[in-house]
């Protein structure tokens, strides 16, 4: 056997006993993909980019490949000599080449709770394809769906690395949970939704993989080098699912918006642009669950370790982030009231913080588009409490302003505010498969340029 049926950069083929146990795993992930991969398009050739090695400038590699025959690999950033653990109670120490024996527990938990979201969303998007408002659409997904599958591989090799016996174990479990399933659920809420249509799906890439941008940029800084390099390298992926979703959404607005200048929204085929902002508010509030709650012991275990930091940890001047503490909006009975709780503790809210800045952004840049347009009408991102599963927030109902509201009210109201029947119908009926070069669905504007320098009709699938 030779690194060649495992493309690396971590010298496997040093490893026999590693790469022998990987290329264990190799046949059951195939099956997995097989199984649960993309529907029906296992065969066509797709114009796919293929991580190669870590250098910045030629890092990747496109070229039309079958999917089953994708070189899904093991990639870390290269080391960085004397790097040293950046935050926590081990600040300033050395950074860990192995698992400490003691956050062994904590650190095999926050791994393969990252791992199972890969393969999830790849078991969440599997029949989008019989529905792909163009080629270019339909590359993309396939994109992100190797992508992931990859993303699980670089979990898979750290679980079997670093954790030995249970390590392969949960690296097989992996491969069986399964999304959506009664009996073996997926671990995330958000990660077990359904993803029925392309809507679903550019809200999924934009506010669900942007959850996994910042959980990846948190560990990134994690003292235990393997996983921050690991995720490191994860990151250049992921910007091109969260790309595919930011703007995917906005084609969608641009779409509406130029249809609504025209006539009816609907009898042109279109999605309404109230349509679009229950899915927003729906996709958005599913994917701020998935930071976990607002007052966390975990969070500061985590932290504390030396195992999950904040986003870009270095913007910060105290990374021991002791004796400081955040001020939180705390129900208390039907009222909210400030209450001041240890930093550390908030921590998967500050790392929340940030991300509903970034979703923000997006949204005034779709409201941009509706502005050239000549159209008043805004998008908007609910509240942070709205329609929350998870945290302090979730025992109570709330208002898309984030006002608590009773439970009539709530039902007065919740198919004004999350997708409701007639929404799903709507969508799901201008969702027509467009399979022709340079053609797109009626319900979408074409992108404003091409994947790696090729233009919007190049032939980016060829089906079998
Ligand atoms: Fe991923
Ligand atoms: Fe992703």
């Amino acid at each position: 056997m030779d690194d060649s049926k495992i493309p690396n950069n971590v010298n496997l083929s040093s490893d026999k006993r590693l790469q022998r146990a990987l290329e264990q795993w190799l046949p059951n992930y195939l099956h997995w993909w097989q199984e649960m991969g993309p529907d029906s398009w296992q065969g066509s050739d797709v114009y796919l980019r293929t991580a190669i090695s870590v250098e910045a400038d030629g890092w990747a590699h496109f070229d039309y490949v079958r999917m089953p025959e994708y070189r899904w690999g093991i990639f870390l950033t290269p080391p960085e000599t004397g790097r040293t653990i950046g935050f926590g109670d081990h600040a300033g120490q050395p950074a860990w080449q192995e698992v400490p024996g003691e956050f062994r527990n904590m650190l095999r938990r926050i791994i393969v709770t990252q791992a199972d979201t890969e393969p999830a969303s790849v078991e969440q998007q599997r029949l989008l394809g019989a529905k792909a408002p163009s080629l270019y659409d339909l590359r993309n997904l396939f994109q992100v769906n190797v992508e992931e599958g990859r993303h699980l591989w670089a979990m898979v090799y750290l679980l079997h690395s670093h954790f030995g016996k249970d390590g392969r174990e949960e690296a097989e479990a992996l491969l069986e949970r399964r999304s959506g399933d009664r009996d073996k659920p997926r671990i995330l809420g958000a990660f077990n939704q359904p993803i029925e249509n392309w809507l679903d799906f550019f809200m999924f890439t934009m506010f669900t993989d942007r959850d996994g941008k910042y959980q990846l940029f948190a560990l990134s800084e994690s003292g235990f080098d393997p996983l921050s390099r690991t995720c490191k390298f994860m990151i250049t992926e992921e910007a091109h699912h969260m790309f595919v979703g930011e703007t995917g959404v906005d084609r969608v607005v641009q779409r509406t918006a130029d249809l609504m200048t025209k006539g009816d929204v609907v009898q042109q085929g279109g999605i309404p642009l109230e349509v679009i902002q229950r899915y927003i508010n729906l996709w958005f509030s599913l994917s701020e669950d998935l930071f976990g709650g607002e007052i966390s012991s975990n969070a500061a275990d985590f932290f504390a370790a030396g195992l999950k930091g904040r986003y870009k940890e270095a913007q910060y001047q105290d990374h021991r982030a002791l004796d400081v503490s955040y001020t939180m909006q705390v129900p208390d009975g039907s009222q909210l009231i400030d209450k001041q709780v240890p930093l550390r503790t908030a921590m998967n809210e500050v790392l929340r913080d940030g991300y509903v800045e970034d979703c923000q952004r997006a949204i005034d840049k779709w409201n941009r588009s509706l502005e050239r347009a000549g159209l008043d009408e805004q998008l908007r991102l609910p509240h942070r409490r709205f329609h929350r599963q998870q945290g302090i927030y979730a025992n109570q109902l709330f208002d898309v302003e984030g006002r608590p509201i009773d439970e009539a009210t709530w039902r007065a109201h919740v198919d004004e505010w999350l997708p409701n029947a007639a929404d799903r119908a709507c969508v799901e009926s201008v969702m027509h498969p467009v399979y022709e070069r340079g053609k797109i669905a009626n319900w979408v504007a074409p992108p404003a340029k091409g994947i790696n320098g090729q233009p919007f009709d190049f032939e980016y699938v060829r089906r079998s």
